[in-house]
């Protein structure tokens, strides 16, 4: 009898529980295997075009990791604030006690509102922020937008009508105002200790994804686990390729790294030139440097 009364406790705290011929649904508290969502654990703010796709596929290599399927967009669009962390946690992908959860969103970066905003839900979130060489960075958010206006019918535009006029460097032109980071990490650093961060080498992912992702480990004190049998180089791409735990093969999607536009060598030593004092700016703020020829 003693035996039969264990079972059936044991039973009702693994699954339904029957009460008085009602079958009510198992307590999550008491369920050790519970899914649940809860608030991101690490937000991935950006850099746009960096290789903020890139580091989310590879983060999910972990398992102790879960990460949303698409871009939030919650703290940067107001529609989206408005509707409360209810609805934000509802993005999330569930989670099992212990799992670390992970959104990106590269435009949080850049807008006004998001660090503060952020503080205020998550003052202990773990923020990625992905970089890379600004004058690569503009020709690929460039690139990006040619396409998509393409896609959307419309004419695109040559990149020399919107980076210059008159001449000089239009500073108002979003693809270079995006690169320049230390104007929006001053921002960060007023919501966020400089130890909140952690700072991915955009180009060194694509040359040594493993090197960079042991980083990202190693600051989210996640036992070490990707390793190199998580990459394989795909010739054809031109770019390292994802292996997951199951062996199943996975390269980005066609939209990442697509041919940039060719540039005048006159405009990109202007760009190169432009960007020297923003990131030493940038290199003082976070404390180290990259090497940005
Ligand atoms: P390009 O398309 O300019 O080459 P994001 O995901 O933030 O939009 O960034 C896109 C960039 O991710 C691509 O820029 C590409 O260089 C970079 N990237 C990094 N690792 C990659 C990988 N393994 N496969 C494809 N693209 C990768």
């Amino acid at each position: 009898m003693a035996l039969v009364l264990a079972l059936l406790l044991c039973f009702s705290t693994q699954s339904s529980v029957l009460v008085s011929g009602v079958i009510s649904p198992p307590d999550a508290a008491l369920t050790p295997r519970a899914n649940a969502r809860h608030l991101p654990d690490i937000i991935i703010i950006g850099v746009r075009k960096a290789g903020t796709r890139a580091l989310i596929q590879m983060l999910r290599l972990h398992t102790s990791i879960a990460a949303a399927q698409n871009e939030v967009h919650f703290f940067d669009w107001d529609s989206h604030y408005e509707r409360g962390l209810d609805w934000y946690v509802d993005q999330m992908p569930e989670a099992q006690p212990g799992r670390l959860t992970v959104e990106k969103t590269p435009a949080y970066f850049t807008s006004r509102d998001v660090p503060q905003r952020i503080r205020l839900a998550k003052p202990d979130a773990r923020l990625l922020l992905i970089v890379r060489e600004p004058t690569e960075r503009l020709l690929s958010d460039y690139t990006q937008v040619y396409h998509n206006r393409l896609e959307k019918r419309k004419r695109p535009q040559p990149l020399e009508t919107l980076l210059l006029r008159n001449g000089e460097l239009n500073l108002d032109y979003k693809p270079l105002n995006r690169s320049l980071y230390h104007t929006h990490m001053q921002r960060w650093l007023q919501a966020f200790p400089i130890s909140s961060f952690h700072l991915v080498d955009g180009d060194a992912l694509v040359r040594e994804p493993l090197a960079e992702m042991q980083k990202v480990e190693a600051f989210l004190k996640l036992q070490p686990q990707i390793s190199q049998n998580n990459f394989y180089f795909n010739q054809t791409r031109g770019f390292f390729c994802l292996r997951d735990g199951r062996q199943q093969q996975r390269c980005l999607h066609s939209s990442k790294g697509r041919k940039h536009p060719q540039v005048s060598p006159h405009i990109l030593s202007k760009l190169q030139h432009f960007f020297h004092e923003p990131n030493r700016r940038f290199f003082e703020l976070v404390g180290r440097t990259f090497d940005w020829k």
